[in-house]
């Protein structure tokens, strides 16, 4: 099972340093299914026993983007993980950007969180497939490395998970789709997780608030 933390614009370097430190002295040895995801400014340049990935990314090497971080920066932390279409930067980023973020990534060999997921109205119209796939259309769904995590809209930051049948039914279809591993994010938390992971072709979770506090992190992975 894969468990990811995506720490958003939560967390310094200072308050970062602390969580790395208590999630290495939980898992011990390298575990090659935790990720996490901090803000930029809080990567460290450390060994982790986890995989330390990047919420954001510009596809370059380094040059005049202002505001931006490229290969360069990402590489001075050793960091070869990345996510991408995330619905709260999918706001920011258009279908072209992403779609240059997702083949530079592939470029590079990284491994790639891809995040797809609908709103309310989508669901509600019936529509939820047909977006879907619509999301998926710009990227090559054989690369190896590529995670996809399902994230409805309607649940994420909500407290609330989508219904496991509707989860179900949306795995089931990326699954014909693509060998990639498929995970489940929106609203993970401790009185959810055990009933998500049960879900066919569900390899994992992408989990933010739930999360933000190491101690609750480590309860979720440790189950
Ligand atoms: P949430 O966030 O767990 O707070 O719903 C998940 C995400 O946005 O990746």
């Amino acid at each position: 099972m894969i468990f990811a933390a995506n720490l958003k614009c939560n967390h310094t370097r200072e308050s970062f340093k602390s969580y790395a430190d208590a999630l290495n002295k939980a898992l011990k040895n390298k575990d090659e299914e935790i990720f996490v995801f901090p803000p930029n400014v809080a990567f460290l340049k450390e060994d982790l026993k986890f995989t330390q990935g990047t919420q954001n990314f510009y596809p370059c090497f380094k040059g005049a983007f202002t505001g931006e971080i490229g290969k360069e920066h990402l590489d001075e932390f050793g960091i070869k993980c990345v996510l991408i279409g995330h619905s709260e930067r999918r706001i920011l980023d258009n279908e072209a950007l992403i779609k240059a973020k997702f083949d530079f990534a592939k470029e590079q060999n990284y491994t790639i969180f891809f995040c797809i997921g609908e709103d309310l109205k989508t669901k509600n119209l019936g529509n939820s497939k047909d977006f879907l796939k619509k999301q998926l259309e710009a990227i090559d769904l054989n690369y190896e490395k590529l995670i996809i995590a399902y994230e409805p809209i309607y649940s994420i930051g909500t407290g609330i998970s989508a219904d496991k049948e509707d989860i179900s039914d949306i795995l089931e279809t990326l699954s014909v789709l693509t060998k990639a591993k498929l995970l489940y994010g929106g609203s993970v938390n401790e009185n959810n997780i055990k009933e998500i992971q049960t879900i066919k072709h569900c390899s994992g979770v992408l989990i933010g608030s739930a999360a933000l506090k190491i101690e609750n992190f480590i309860k979720l992975i440790k189950g």
